[in-house]
């Protein structure tokens, strides 16, 4: 469903998240797009969002770079520059308000340049496409560079983003800050993260989940997975003001991804439901429908909504056992009781933080 054109919608949910912060931040905003490749991202970031009067763009080399500095000479009068650079390095021209970290595989050999290069309060985003190491299928490489069990199978992307959520809080904590997910997400060969970097005020939500214990989903992991990111993915209130830029090149896509966000924000736990995996868990012969399944939560006050991570899929704020008996009552037709809302909740995170 969100599939198709991935980069280009990408890049719009890039546009309409630094519109919605540049619209917050006290401006005139500068940005550092490490890794440009031939600066599309980062140039119309800096055209369409409006939210920027400076633009630094680097690449390492290579024949992206020639188109790089065409790219970029044509917004010069905009602010952009383009440099040949490797952001291993922090730019000596920064701090920048904003930093974007965009490679090929693991972000972790950037990170502390782009900590390094970020200025109070900055917005950061970054991109993984090491989902081999950081999804599970190579568990011995996700304990070398990430120091953390990955959770194998269908949870394990989402595993790997709160994996690497939990890297970019260490890289904060180090400096003394802290990391607040405005939006992250999972994609089909990637996941993505902005955040916000400010001052350390609390402990950063990060711990392993004992998976003999957990009362959410069950995940397929090796006793003890993370330690991971276990606090939300989403800033509801941020959620809000995102809007589709006029110049989205998927404006029904980024659309349908928006209102998926918003809709799982209200139950952001980690970890989701899915209708086949309940019914191979309580063998049922049919997998109950999601839409009865979700209003059957909600009649019992848990907060509950579709998650972007998969379709067909939800989280919920109740715990697996009421998933399940709420499941057996709907394969055996039988009507469940509507409860009156209370605070519906397990909490966010019965893991270890
Ligand atoms: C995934 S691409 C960036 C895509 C770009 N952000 C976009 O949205 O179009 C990764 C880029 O990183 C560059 N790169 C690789 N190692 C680098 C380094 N150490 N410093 C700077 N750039 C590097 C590559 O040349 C490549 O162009």
């Amino acid at each position: 469903m969100f599939y198709n054109g991935a980069m280009a919608l990408d890049r719009d949910l890039h546009i309409a998240v630094a519109t919605a912060w540049g619209t917050s931040a006290t401006g005139p905003n500068s940005a550092w797009e490490m890794l440009s490749a031939t600066g599309v991202r980062g140039l119309r970031v800096l055209r369409e969002s409006g939210a920027f009067a400076r633009l630094l763009a680097t690449d390492s080399g290579g024949p992206a770079s020639v188109v790089l500095e065409a790219n970029v000479a044509r917004y010069a009068d905009r602010g952009a520059t383009s440099r040949r650079w490797d952001a291993r390095a922090p730019a000596a021209d920064g701090p920048f308000d904003h930093v974007d970290l965009d490679p090929f595989g693991s972000p972790l050999p950037y990170l502390d340049a782009a900590f390094a290069s970020l200025a109070p309060g900055g917005l950061l985003s970054v991109t993984a496409t090491d989902m081999i190491v950081l999804a599970g299928s190579d568990a011995p490489a996700t304990r070398r560079r990430y120091h953390a069990e990955p959770v194998h199978g269908r949870l394990g992307p989402e595993a790997g983003l709160r994996i690497l959520l939990r890297a970019i809080s260490d890289h904060a904590e180090a400096r003394s800050r802290s990391v607040h997910p405005l939006v992250a997400y999972v994609r089909d060969h990637y996941v993505r993260a902005y955040v916000l970097v400010g001052p350390s005020d609390r402990p950063a939500p990060v711990g392993t989940i004992a998976t003999t214990t957990w009362e959410g989903p069950p995940l397929r992991a090796a006793g003890l997975a993370g330690p991971m990111w276990l606090g939300p993915l989403f800033d509801r209130e941020f959620l809000e003001r995102l809007q589709v830029p006029a110049t989205a090149a998927l404006p029904e896509p980024l659309a349908r991804l928006l209102s998926r966000f918003r809709d799982e924000a209200v139950a952001d736990v980690p970890f989701y439901y899915e209708p086949n995996e309940i019914a191979k868990a309580l063998r049922l012969s049919n997998p109950p429908r999601t839409d009865r399944l979700i209003e059957a939560l909600r009649a019992r006050g848990r907060l509950t909504g579709r998650t972007h991570a998969r379709d067909g899929a939800f989280r919920t704020l109740g715990t697996r056992s009421e998933v399940y008996e709420v499941a057996t009552a709907l394969a055996m037709g039988r009507p469940e009781p509507v409860v009156p809302p209370g605070n519906g909740s397990r909490t966010p995170h019965s893991g270890d933080p």
